[in-house]
């Protein structure tokens, strides 16, 4: 089936430096194909020197929005007119939307993606409404941090390899509140813990696995990793292996795709079991 792009095709993207690795413009083309839209979602390699330029140009190029991936957010949040609620509690935009009077809205959908696809895999949160630990004091937790105390955690404890990292991250939530801790405490710390996140690289593809001894852990804790390649990282087959539930990582780049999607090219993606697979086979 040729590509079926007229004059008029919707345009959108994701800006990144670099952007060859993300599978956004694959998500979204599929989504594009599937409802048959007259759209295009393209990848946006710019580099730091070129972000506000883009972000001046695109609009005029008929652009109705795009995402943007590391290292751009922080810069994203600064180029925008208007912030949503999520973006101003992040200091990070991921979701830019072209207002009809050519002016820009950033929003920060990470946040929604993390806790929809933890709903979608978990089903209701109650019984996990205690503590959560989450491993990492990255972009990826302060999201995470955010979603768990918009969801009513009563407890949030952050553990980082870098303590002052955590206690920076702590510290620029006050709303949220949530405890940094030193690395080492993290096997302690395991066993009151309701829910365990792992937002660092480890566990991916070319990085070394997190090696954290669960022993400590309840067997009813849910056990989620925000890392996708591999679907099954070594933490969640290990939580598996004994028992624990999880909540596997490629959902959240899913779910945080939806707004946009809806945004732009005004359609819903429909659910489909066949998008996990599409994603990770290799081109
Ligand atoms: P992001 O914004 O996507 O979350 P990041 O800011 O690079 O990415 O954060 C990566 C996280 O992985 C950090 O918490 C980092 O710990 P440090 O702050 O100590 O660097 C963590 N990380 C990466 N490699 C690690 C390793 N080998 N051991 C422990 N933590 C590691």
């Amino acid at each position: 089936m040729p590509l079926n792009l007229s004059g008029k095709a919707m345009l959108a993207g994701v800006m990144g430096h670099p952007v060859a690795h993300s599978l956004s413009p694959r998500l979204h083309n599929y989504w594009i194909a599937q409802a048959g839209l007259d759209a295009v979602y393209i990848p946006l390699a710019v580099s730091p020197e070129e972000v506000r330029e883009a972000f001046r140009l695109l609009p005029k190029m008929g652009f109705r929005g795009w995402n943007v991936t590391v290292p751009h957010k922080e810069t994203a949040f600064q180029q925008v007119d208007i912030r949503s609620e999520s973006a101003i509690a992040t200091g990070a935009v991921n979701t830019v939307y072209v207002q009809e009077d050519g002016s820009l809205r950033g929003d920060n959908t990470d946040i929604y993606g993390f806790i929809s696809n933890l709903k979608s895999q978990a089903g209701d949160l109650s019984p996990y409404r205690a503590r959560a630990l989450i491993i990492g004091a990255g972009g990826a937790a302060r999201a995470v941090a955010q979603g768990l105390h918009q969801e009513g955690f009563s407890e949030i404890i952050i553990v980082n390899r870098t303590m002052s990292r955590a206690e920076a991250l702590s510290a620029s939530m006050p709303h949220a509140n949530p405890r940094p801790l030193a690395w080492e405490k993290l096997p302690h710390a395991l066993e009151e813990t309701a829910l365990l996140v792992n937002t660092t690289t480890l566990g991916m593809q070319g990085h070394p696995p997190l090696d954290v001894p669960l022993e400590a852990l309840p067997k009813s804790a849910l056990v989620a990793d925000i890392v996708y390649t591999p679907l099954m990282t070594p933490l969640l087959s290990a939580a598996k292996a004994r028992g624990n539930p999880i909540v596997t990582g490629l959902g959240m780049l899913i779910h945080q795709a939806i707004p946009g999607f809806q945004g732009w090219f005004g359609v819903t993606p429909a659910p489909d079991k066949g998008l996990e697979v599409f994603l990770l086979t290799d081109t």
